[in-house]
């Protein structure tokens, strides 16, 4: 079974505050997709996400390193943005494919590009530019993820919740 829950007009500030919200459900682990056109929102979620993890101010795009990973309290948090990745081919050449292999938190922008090669997702995030705010329709594919969306049911921001 899945769930789903889509949120609209939703600013820059009530994006980080999504984000952030994650953060308890989060600290189990678990791997997040982050879909969505060029500067639709992915590592302005992710580091919202991540500062509320407590990475603090370190928080850096990994556009150009295609990876920035953290330890926090005993987590591993992996961001990787996929954007040059060419196909799946060079995740296991470029030696991300030993990442999933331990239990970690994995936040990833442009999922498709690396597509099956990438742990399936517990939460699939896609965001979408909707006037100046943007669209956020999030999937949950495992009781994981349903753990993490339960966190944004019953807001008042709640649009639809299948
Ligand atoms: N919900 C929002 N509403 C309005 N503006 C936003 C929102 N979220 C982010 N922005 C703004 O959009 C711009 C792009 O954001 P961001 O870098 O997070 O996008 P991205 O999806 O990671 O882009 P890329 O595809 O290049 O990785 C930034 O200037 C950011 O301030
Ligand atoms: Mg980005």
């Amino acid at each position: 079974m899945s769930a789903r829950v889509v949120l609209h007009d939703v600013d820059e500030a009530a994006l980080a505050e999504l984000a952030a919200r994650l953060a308890p459900a989060a600290r189990g682990g678990g791997v997040i997709h982050l879909a969505g056109e060029l500067g639709a929102g992915k590592t302005t979620f992710a580091r919202a996400l991540l500062r509320a993890l407590g990475v603090g101010e370190r928080v850096k795009s990994p556009t150009y390193s295609l990876i920035e990973s953290y330890c926090v309290a005993g987590l591993d948090i992996h961001h990787l943005d996929l954007y040059r990745i060419a196909g799946a081919g060079e995740l296991e050449w470029l030696g991300l494919g030993d990442l999933w292999s331990a239990p970690a938190l994995l936040l990833i922008e442009w999922p498709e590009r690396g597509a099956g090669a990438l742990p399936p997702p517990d939460l699939a995030i896609a965001l979408h530019h909707a006037g100046l705010a943007r669209t956020v329709d999030a999937v949950a594919h495992s009781a994981r993820g349903r753990g993490l969306l339960d966190v944004w049911k019953g807001g008042p921001a709640v649009d639809r919740a299948l």
